[in-house]
């Protein structure tokens, strides 16, 4: 805040969020390119908080775009990019440079069974591109399955198997897309003994597939846990299942793991729970930490077959040094300080927190996810669970006035779902801190918007 002496009048606070010609200049020459701006101007991000013109401290609660697992400005990050920025930056893409080895061969150590064959790339849409591409060119089929509740990225392939959003407007997606639902246990469509009946689901939604097909499927991809469609965790069993039903197809299973990838669920990678191996993974977010780094990895099979095929994915920043030397550096400091454990003990406290807070409002109808990667699924009434949208967006600016950042999903036939996701580095005060936030915004919405 600084005083402001207004001609007439007595001094006022005014706070330096509103600075006039940041908004002026920031509605004049940026493109919007998706729900409003935060009416707020960011100086700084440290740790688990991010804070304002006015200094205010805004506990992260989404990891930034569910990417910052070491939280804001690490010390060791900011080293590596210090460092590699003075001496290894960017090359010609056909050159290769230590720390992209050595970041390959650390993601295939850490990988699945198998998975040994890695290609550095920079965003998430991007590492899903190349998985497909990689796929169509091995298989020699185009057509590529997804959950309807899915989100792979903005560019052409990656979009085109998203069904969260942004379908309507862009014109016709690539030939050969297709889509099933994805299993949902609040909400299940196939039900067995009140419970839900996936394996049902699943069969159901191949046999939807096997009608539409032209008989030339290449992939299925799937998220393990899928985010923007509302932290739904696949069941366990489903992807041993899902895996059966592309072998049975000769489809590759490609799984996603932007958002579950590098200790999130309290596992290195989410598909561990299950001892599935896909055969492409795609990494993006979590692995560079929050800054611009990718990774698809598959097997050396696929990819010898691929090479032989002439697999091309030639980009600017592909086996970039910077990036890979902080990718390395993420999983340096994952490793040494025990971050994938931590995920699953600070998961576990605020998975706790978050079920105390359900027994005290009735609006939080489920609490769902794995490590620190959790959905509070918001609705007017549990016996209805309609959902309550108007809510929702009312709690999360009475979290954001209380110093609190959170996102919420909107989907239809689903109430709105808070995605919470801080840095595997939260403290448990911070954690406490965040519940206690969200607690009070709940008790203010809720009086804003009674029933
Ligand atoms: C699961 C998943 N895959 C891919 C992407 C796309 O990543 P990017 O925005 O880096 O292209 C996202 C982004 O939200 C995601 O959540």
């Amino acid at each position: 805040m600084r005083k402001v002496q207004h001609p007439h009048t007595e001094v006022i606070d005014m706070s330096r969020n509103d600075d006039p010609q940041f908004w002026q200049q920031a509605r004049r020459h940026l493109v919007r390119y998706g729900g409003s701006f935060e009416p707020l101007i960011i100086e700084r991000a440290q740790g688990s908080f991010v804070y304002d013109a006015d200094g205010r401290e805004i506990l992260d609660f989404t990891s930034g775009q569910m990417s910052a697992v070491l939280g804001h400005s690490h010390p060791d990050i900011a080293a590596v990019v210090t460092e590699h920025i003075h001496s290894l930056d960017h090359l010609f893409s056909g050159m290769l440079s230590r720390p992209v080895v050595a970041l390959a061969a650390q993601i295939a150590r850490h990988a699945p069974p198998g998975l040994e064959r890695c290609l550095l790339l920079s965003t998430g849409a991007e590492s899903n591109e190349a998985a497909l591409r990689m796929a169509k060119l091995v298989t020699g089929g185009h057509e590529v399955v997804g959950f309807t509740q899915s989100w792979h990225g903005m560019t052409g392939g990656a979009a085109a198997a998203t069904y969260s959003a942004g379908r309507k407007g862009y014109g016709p997606a690539a030939v050969g897309s297709m889509a099933i639902p994805a299993p949902n246990a609040y909400r299940p469509r196939f039900t067995q003994h009140g419970e839900l009946d996936w394996r049902r689901e699943l069969d159901d939604g191949f046999e939807q597939v096997d009608r539409q097909s032209t008989g030339s499927l290449a992939a299925f991809i799937a998220e393990p846990i899928l985010s923007s469609g509302g932290i739904l965790d696949l069941p366990p069993g489903y992807m041993a299942a899902l895996k059966q039903k592309c072998v049975e197809r000769g489809m590759l299973l490609i799984l996603d793991e932007a958002q579950t990838g590098v200790g999130r669920t309290g596992l290195m990678f989410a598909c561990e729970r299950d001892g599935v191996a896909p055969d492409i993974l795609t990494l993006s977010k979590t692995l560079g930490a929050g800054l611009p780094l990718a990774a698809m990895v598959t097997t050396a099979a696929i990819e010898e077959e691929a090479h032989a095929r002439g697999f091309l994915f030639y980009t600017t920043h592909v086996s970039d040094p910077l990036p890979a030397a902080v990718g390395l550096k993420v999983l340096e400091v994952v490793e040494r300080d025990g971050l994938v454990e931590r995920a699953r003990v600070a998961g576990a406290r605020l998975e706790q927190g978050l079920r105390r807070l359900q027994s005290r409002h009735e609006c939080i109808g489920d609490v769902r996810g794995r490590g620190l990667l959790l959905g509070l699924e918001v609705v007017k009434d549990r016996d209805s669970k309609e959902p309550a949208f108007a809510l929702g967006e009312s709690i999360t600016r009475e979290c954001m006035k209380l110093g609190l950042s959170m996102n919420i999903v909107k989907l239809p036939s689903m109430g709105g779902v808070f995605r919470v996701a801080p840095p595997l580095t939260v403290s448990d005060s911070e954690i406490d801190l965040g519940l206690q936030l969200l607690d009070k915004a709940i008790e203010t919405a809720v009086d804003i918007h009674p029933g």
